[in-house]
Protein backbone atom coordinates (compact mmCIF):
# COMPACT_ATOMS: atom_id res chain seq x y z
CA UNK A 1 0.00 0.00 0.00
CA UNK A 2 0.90 3.58 -1.04
CA UNK A 3 1.60 5.46 2.08
CA UNK A 4 -0.94 8.26 3.17
CA UNK A 5 -0.22 11.88 2.63
CA UNK A 6 -2.07 14.24 4.85
CA UNK A 7 -1.83 18.12 5.02
CA UNK A 8 -3.33 19.22 8.31
CA UNK A 9 -4.71 22.82 9.58
CA UNK A 10 -4.15 23.61 13.04
CA UNK A 11 -5.72 27.17 13.98
CA UNK A 12 -8.12 26.64 17.54
CA UNK A 13 -6.03 29.29 19.66
CA UNK A 14 -3.00 31.66 18.91
CA UNK A 15 -0.94 29.34 16.46
CA UNK A 16 -1.15 29.41 13.27
CA UNK A 17 -0.04 25.67 11.85
CA UNK A 18 0.50 23.34 9.24
CA UNK A 19 2.18 20.83 8.45
CA UNK A 20 2.18 17.56 6.07
CA UNK A 21 2.82 14.12 7.74
CA UNK A 22 2.98 10.85 6.17
CA UNK A 23 1.41 7.39 7.20
CA UNK A 24 2.82 3.62 6.28
CA UNK A 25 0.42 1.33 5.94
CA UNK A 26 2.41 -0.55 9.40
CA UNK A 27 0.88 2.76 11.46
CA UNK A 28 4.37 4.42 11.36
CA UNK A 29 4.35 7.83 10.79
CA UNK A 30 7.12 10.45 9.55
CA UNK A 31 6.43 14.35 9.51
CA UNK A 32 7.56 16.14 6.22
CA UNK A 33 7.09 19.31 7.31
CA UNK A 34 5.53 21.47 10.27
CA UNK A 35 5.46 25.05 10.28
CA UNK A 36 3.99 26.96 13.18
CA UNK A 37 3.63 30.56 13.45
CA UNK A 38 3.07 31.52 17.13
CA UNK A 39 0.48 34.94 17.92
CA UNK A 40 2.05 35.18 20.84
CA UNK A 41 3.98 38.71 20.20
CA UNK A 42 0.62 40.25 19.03
CA UNK A 43 -1.31 39.11 21.97
CA UNK A 44 1.21 40.19 24.61
CA UNK A 45 -0.01 43.55 25.17
CA UNK A 46 -2.91 42.23 26.03
CA UNK A 47 -1.49 39.85 28.71
CA UNK A 48 -3.61 37.25 26.87
CA UNK A 49 -5.31 35.90 23.82
CA UNK A 50 -7.71 38.33 22.36
CA UNK A 51 -10.10 36.24 19.82
CA UNK A 52 -10.82 38.91 17.53
CA UNK A 53 -7.19 39.70 16.90
CA UNK A 54 -6.31 35.64 16.66
CA UNK A 55 -9.19 35.57 13.99
CA UNK A 56 -7.38 37.89 12.08
CA UNK A 57 -4.36 36.79 12.23
CA UNK A 58 -5.23 33.53 11.28
CA UNK A 59 -6.78 35.05 8.28
CA UNK A 60 -3.36 36.84 7.26
CA UNK A 61 -0.90 34.16 7.75
CA UNK A 62 -2.49 31.02 7.25
CA UNK A 63 -1.86 31.08 3.10
CA UNK A 64 1.60 31.69 3.60
CA UNK A 65 1.86 28.64 6.49
CA UNK A 66 0.46 26.18 4.08
CA UNK A 67 2.61 27.14 0.80
CA UNK A 68 5.41 27.06 3.11
CA UNK A 69 4.26 23.49 4.73
CA UNK A 70 3.54 22.28 1.05
CA UNK A 71 6.90 23.60 -0.29
CA UNK A 72 9.13 22.00 2.20
CA UNK A 73 7.55 18.46 2.37
CA UNK A 74 8.29 18.20 -1.13
CA UNK A 75 4.45 17.45 -1.87
CA UNK A 76 2.11 18.66 -4.67
CA UNK A 77 -1.30 19.24 -3.60
CA UNK A 78 -2.63 16.74 -6.24
CA UNK A 79 -0.61 14.13 -4.28
CA UNK A 80 -2.20 14.51 -0.95
CA UNK A 81 -4.30 11.54 0.55
CA UNK A 82 -6.50 14.41 2.26
CA UNK A 83 -6.68 17.63 3.86
CA UNK A 84 -7.11 17.44 7.64
CA UNK A 85 -8.10 20.83 9.74
CA UNK A 86 -8.78 20.76 13.80
CA UNK A 87 -12.85 21.95 13.39
CA UNK A 88 -12.62 22.59 17.04
CA UNK A 89 -12.56 22.89 20.13
CA UNK A 90 -11.56 26.47 20.23
CA UNK A 91 -11.63 30.18 19.58
CA UNK A 92 -14.54 30.11 17.01
CA UNK A 93 -13.45 32.17 14.48
CA UNK A 94 -9.94 31.29 14.06
CA UNK A 95 -11.57 27.92 13.54
CA UNK A 96 -14.13 28.89 11.02
CA UNK A 97 -10.70 30.03 9.69
CA UNK A 98 -8.63 26.79 9.51
CA UNK A 99 -11.89 25.05 8.70
CA UNK A 100 -13.15 27.04 5.27
CA UNK A 101 -9.47 26.61 3.81
CA UNK A 102 -8.94 23.14 4.36
CA UNK A 103 -12.43 22.69 2.91
CA UNK A 104 -11.01 24.75 -0.49
CA UNK A 105 -8.40 22.78 -1.02
CA UNK A 106 -10.43 19.49 -0.67
CA UNK A 107 -12.97 20.88 -2.68
CA UNK A 108 -10.63 22.50 -5.50
CA UNK A 109 -7.95 19.36 -5.49
CA UNK A 110 -11.32 16.41 -5.05
CA UNK A 111 -9.18 15.32 -1.96
CA UNK A 112 -11.49 14.25 1.32
CA UNK A 113 -11.48 16.66 4.10
CA UNK A 114 -11.29 15.35 7.84
CA UNK A 115 -12.52 17.29 10.49
CA UNK A 116 -10.55 16.50 13.49
CA UNK A 117 -10.95 17.12 17.13
CA UNK A 118 -8.27 19.17 18.29
CA UNK A 119 -8.18 17.11 21.71
CA UNK A 120 -7.98 13.95 19.77
CA UNK A 121 -5.39 15.22 17.90
CA UNK A 122 -2.57 15.57 21.30
CA UNK A 123 -4.22 12.37 22.67
CA UNK A 124 -2.83 10.24 18.87
CA UNK A 125 0.23 12.54 19.03
CA UNK A 126 2.26 9.91 20.85
CA UNK A 127 2.05 7.43 18.31
CA UNK A 128 3.29 9.75 15.21
CA UNK A 129 6.79 9.59 17.00
CA UNK A 130 6.51 5.79 18.57
CA UNK A 131 5.64 2.53 18.18
CA UNK A 132 2.44 2.75 21.32
CA UNK A 133 -0.65 0.52 21.19
CA UNK A 134 -3.94 1.33 23.05
CA UNK A 135 -5.25 0.98 25.36
CA UNK A 136 -2.73 4.25 27.23
CA UNK A 137 -3.47 7.29 29.25
CA UNK A 138 -3.28 11.04 28.46
CA UNK A 139 -2.93 13.94 30.80
CA UNK A 140 -3.66 16.89 28.47
CA UNK A 141 -2.91 20.31 30.71
CA UNK A 142 -2.71 23.52 27.92
CA UNK A 143 -3.92 26.62 28.50
CA UNK A 144 -7.50 25.79 27.89
CA UNK A 145 -8.06 22.46 28.51
CA UNK A 146 -6.81 20.05 31.70
CA UNK A 147 -8.17 16.43 31.16
CA UNK A 148 -7.73 12.58 31.80
CA UNK A 149 -8.26 10.34 29.09
CA UNK A 150 -8.47 6.74 28.29
CA UNK A 151 -7.18 6.68 24.55
CA UNK A 152 -8.76 2.72 23.83
CA UNK A 153 -8.42 3.28 19.72
CA UNK A 154 -8.76 5.98 17.59
CA UNK A 155 -12.15 7.56 17.94
CA UNK A 156 -12.80 6.06 21.31
CA UNK A 157 -11.80 8.16 24.18
CA UNK A 158 -13.26 8.16 27.66
CA UNK A 159 -12.39 11.12 29.53
CA UNK A 160 -11.59 9.85 33.25
CA UNK A 161 -11.38 13.87 34.90
CA UNK A 162 -10.85 17.62 34.05
CA UNK A 163 -10.83 20.62 35.44
CA UNK A 164 -13.78 22.06 37.61
CA UNK A 165 -13.06 25.24 36.75
CA UNK A 166 -9.37 26.63 35.31
CA UNK A 167 -7.39 25.36 33.00
CA UNK A 168 -3.75 24.08 34.99
CA UNK A 169 -1.84 26.93 32.32
CA UNK A 170 -4.31 29.29 32.17
CA UNK A 171 -4.05 29.30 36.62
CA UNK A 172 0.17 29.37 35.76
CA UNK A 173 -0.55 32.35 33.84
CA UNK A 174 -3.21 34.06 35.87
CA UNK A 175 -0.65 33.98 38.60
CA UNK A 176 1.86 35.12 36.43
CA UNK A 177 0.06 38.19 35.90
CA UNK A 178 -1.24 39.45 39.59
CA UNK A 179 2.79 39.21 40.40
CA UNK A 180 3.41 41.23 37.23
CA UNK A 181 5.36 38.69 35.61
CA UNK A 182 5.08 38.63 31.66
CA UNK A 183 2.61 36.85 29.54
CA UNK A 184 2.50 33.70 28.78
CA UNK A 185 3.36 33.17 32.29
CA UNK A 186 3.61 29.22 32.58
CA UNK A 187 7.53 29.43 31.62
CA UNK A 188 7.86 32.69 33.81
CA UNK A 189 6.62 31.27 37.09
CA UNK A 190 8.65 28.16 36.63
CA UNK A 191 12.03 30.05 36.62
CA UNK A 192 10.70 32.30 39.36
CA UNK A 193 9.90 29.40 41.92
CA UNK A 194 13.44 27.63 40.93
CA UNK A 195 15.09 30.54 43.49
CA UNK A 196 11.92 30.15 45.87
CA UNK A 197 10.93 28.52 49.33
CA UNK A 198 7.93 25.89 48.41
CA UNK A 199 7.34 25.29 51.97
CA UNK A 200 7.11 29.51 52.87
CA UNK A 201 3.09 29.24 52.08
CA UNK A 202 0.95 26.67 52.68
CA UNK A 203 -1.53 26.93 49.77
CA UNK A 204 -4.39 24.48 49.78
CA UNK A 205 -4.04 21.20 47.81
CA UNK A 206 -7.48 20.92 45.96
CA UNK A 207 -9.05 18.20 45.63
CA UNK A 208 -6.44 15.74 47.36
CA UNK A 209 -7.94 12.44 48.56
CA UNK A 210 -11.33 12.75 46.24
CA UNK A 211 -12.36 9.49 44.58
CA UNK A 212 -13.02 11.10 41.39
CA UNK A 213 -10.17 12.42 38.79
CA UNK A 214 -11.26 15.80 38.45
CA UNK A 215 -9.01 19.12 39.24
CA UNK A 216 -9.96 22.74 40.49
CA UNK A 217 -7.28 25.24 40.40
CA UNK A 218 -9.01 28.43 40.88
CA UNK A 219 -8.89 28.30 44.95
CA UNK A 220 -5.88 27.83 44.59
CA UNK A 221 -4.94 30.56 42.66
CA UNK A 222 -6.97 33.04 44.89
CA UNK A 223 -5.01 31.87 47.89
CA UNK A 224 -1.79 33.15 46.26
CA UNK A 225 -3.88 36.39 45.67
CA UNK A 226 -4.55 37.00 48.81
CA UNK A 227 -1.12 36.25 49.94
CA UNK A 228 0.27 38.20 47.74
CA UNK A 229 -1.63 41.16 48.89
CA UNK A 230 -0.82 41.06 52.09
CA UNK A 231 2.86 41.36 51.14
CA UNK A 232 4.09 45.13 50.86
CA UNK A 233 5.99 45.95 49.34
CA UNK A 234 6.48 42.56 47.34
CA UNK A 235 10.18 41.64 46.92
CA UNK A 236 11.61 39.44 43.93
CA UNK A 237 12.26 36.79 47.11
CA UNK A 238 8.31 37.06 47.82
CA UNK A 239 7.35 36.13 44.03
CA UNK A 240 10.10 33.53 43.95
CA UNK A 241 8.21 32.12 47.19
CA UNK A 242 5.04 32.99 46.40
CA UNK A 243 5.64 30.79 42.88
CA UNK A 244 7.47 28.44 44.69
CA UNK A 245 4.82 27.04 47.02
CA UNK A 246 2.22 27.56 44.12
CA UNK A 247 4.00 25.20 41.97
CA UNK A 248 4.65 22.92 45.06
CA UNK A 249 0.78 22.67 45.73
CA UNK A 250 0.19 22.28 41.55
CA UNK A 251 2.44 19.29 41.49
CA UNK A 252 0.75 17.86 44.64
CA UNK A 253 -2.71 18.01 43.30
CA UNK A 254 -1.58 16.64 40.13
CA UNK A 255 -0.04 14.00 41.36
CA UNK A 256 -3.04 13.00 43.42
CA UNK A 257 -5.39 13.59 40.74
CA UNK A 258 -3.64 11.32 38.44
CA UNK A 259 -2.64 8.40 40.43
CA UNK A 260 -6.74 8.35 41.14
CA UNK A 261 -6.93 8.11 37.55
CA UNK A 262 -4.82 5.54 36.24
CA UNK A 263 -6.93 3.74 39.32
CA UNK A 264 -9.85 4.22 37.31
CA UNK A 265 -8.32 3.11 34.46
CA UNK A 266 -6.75 0.33 35.32
CA UNK A 267 -10.90 -0.81 36.57
CA UNK A 268 -11.85 -0.18 33.40
CA UNK A 269 -9.50 -0.76 30.67
CA UNK A 270 -6.63 -2.93 32.33
CA UNK A 271 -3.24 -1.81 32.51
CA UNK A 272 -2.48 1.46 30.53
CA UNK A 273 0.70 1.10 28.02
CA UNK A 274 1.90 4.57 28.90
CA UNK A 275 1.19 7.74 30.66
CA UNK A 276 1.30 10.02 28.32
CA UNK A 277 2.00 13.96 28.65
CA UNK A 278 1.08 17.10 26.06
CA UNK A 279 -0.06 20.27 26.43
CA UNK A 280 2.36 23.72 27.31
CA UNK A 281 2.50 22.68 30.82
CA UNK A 282 3.96 19.37 30.77
CA UNK A 283 7.36 21.65 29.26
CA UNK A 284 7.31 22.36 32.83
CA UNK A 285 10.46 20.23 34.50
CA UNK A 286 8.93 20.04 38.07
CA UNK A 287 5.61 19.07 36.36
CA UNK A 288 7.29 16.29 34.27
CA UNK A 289 9.35 15.00 37.82
CA UNK A 290 5.80 14.54 39.57
CA UNK A 291 4.75 12.87 36.64
CA UNK A 292 7.77 10.48 36.55
CA UNK A 293 7.09 9.51 39.84
CA UNK A 294 2.99 8.83 39.07
CA UNK A 295 3.95 6.66 36.14
CA UNK A 296 6.59 4.70 38.48
CA UNK A 297 4.21 3.82 41.01
CA UNK A 298 1.46 2.72 38.99
CA UNK A 299 3.94 0.50 37.02
CA UNK A 300 3.65 2.54 33.51
CA UNK A 301 6.08 4.16 31.26
CA UNK A 302 5.95 8.01 30.99
CA UNK A 303 5.86 9.06 27.58
CA UNK A 304 6.50 12.68 26.64
CA UNK A 305 6.74 14.16 22.85
CA UNK A 306 8.74 16.82 21.80
CA UNK A 307 8.39 19.82 22.96
CA UNK A 308 6.92 21.05 19.46
CA UNK A 309 4.74 18.37 19.06
CA UNK A 310 3.38 19.05 22.97
CA UNK A 311 2.44 22.75 22.29
CA UNK A 312 -0.37 23.37 19.42
CA UNK A 313 1.00 22.61 15.68
CA UNK A 314 -0.31 21.51 12.18
CA UNK A 315 1.32 17.62 12.73
CA UNK A 316 -0.81 16.14 15.05
CA UNK A 317 -3.51 17.29 13.38
CA UNK A 318 -1.87 15.80 9.98
CA UNK A 319 -1.37 12.76 11.71
CA UNK A 320 -5.15 12.38 13.66
CA UNK A 321 -5.98 12.96 10.19
CA UNK A 322 -4.32 10.25 8.60
CA UNK A 323 -4.78 7.97 11.55
CA UNK A 324 -8.69 8.32 11.06
CA UNK A 325 -8.54 8.05 6.99
CA UNK A 326 -6.85 4.80 7.80
CA UNK A 327 -10.16 3.59 9.30
CA UNK A 328 -12.13 5.32 6.62
CA UNK A 329 -13.27 7.91 8.51
CA UNK A 330 -13.61 11.07 6.57
CA UNK A 331 -16.04 13.91 6.79
CA UNK A 332 -18.45 15.66 4.39
CA UNK A 333 -18.03 19.18 3.34
CA UNK A 334 -20.71 20.53 5.55
CA UNK A 335 -18.70 19.57 9.12
CA UNK A 336 -19.59 22.08 10.96
CA UNK A 337 -16.69 24.42 12.90
CA UNK A 338 -17.41 23.85 16.86
CA UNK A 339 -16.44 25.98 19.62
CA UNK A 340 -16.86 23.26 22.60
CA UNK A 341 -16.54 19.49 21.35
CA UNK A 342 -16.28 17.09 24.16
CA UNK A 343 -13.94 14.49 23.29
O1 LIG B 1 -0.46 23.77 24.68
P1 LIG B 1 -0.20 25.23 24.74
O2 LIG B 1 1.06 25.74 24.09
O3 LIG B 1 -1.37 26.06 24.12
C1 LIG B 1 -2.71 25.87 24.44
O4 LIG B 1 -3.13 26.42 25.48
O5 LIG B 1 -3.40 25.14 23.69
O6 LIG B 1 -0.20 25.62 26.29
C2 LIG B 1 0.06 26.93 26.70
C3 LIG B 1 -0.09 26.98 28.19
C4 LIG B 1 0.01 28.38 28.75
O7 LIG B 1 -1.00 28.56 29.70
C5 LIG B 1 1.39 28.41 29.38
O8 LIG B 1 1.51 29.31 30.44
C6 LIG B 1 1.54 26.97 29.85
O9 LIG B 1 0.95 26.20 28.83
N1 LIG B 1 2.96 26.63 30.03
C7 LIG B 1 3.51 26.30 31.20
C8 LIG B 1 4.89 26.15 30.96
N2 LIG B 1 5.12 26.39 29.63
C9 LIG B 1 3.93 26.68 29.07
N3 LIG B 1 2.98 26.13 32.41
C10 LIG B 1 3.80 25.79 33.41
N4 LIG B 1 5.15 25.64 33.28
C11 LIG B 1 5.73 25.81 32.07
N5 LIG B 1 7.04 25.66 31.93
ZN1 LIG C 1 -3.81 22.27 22.27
Amino acid sequence: LPPTLVLGIETTCDETAAAVVERQSDGSGRILSNVVRSQTEEHIPFGGVVPEIAARAHVDLLDGIIASAMKESGVGFGQLSAVAAAAGPGLIGGVIVGLTTAKAIAMVHDTPLIAVNHLEAHALTPRLTCALAFPYCLFLASGGHTQIVAVVGVGKYVRLGTTVDDAMGEAFDKVAKMLGLPYPGGPEVERAARGGDPARFAFPRPMLGRPDANFSLSGLKTAVRNEASRITPIEPQDISDLCASFQAAVLESTADRLSVGLRLFHEQFGPPRALVAAGGVAANQAIRGALQDVAAKAETTLIIPPPALCTDNGAMIAWAGAERMALGMIDTMDAPPRARWRL
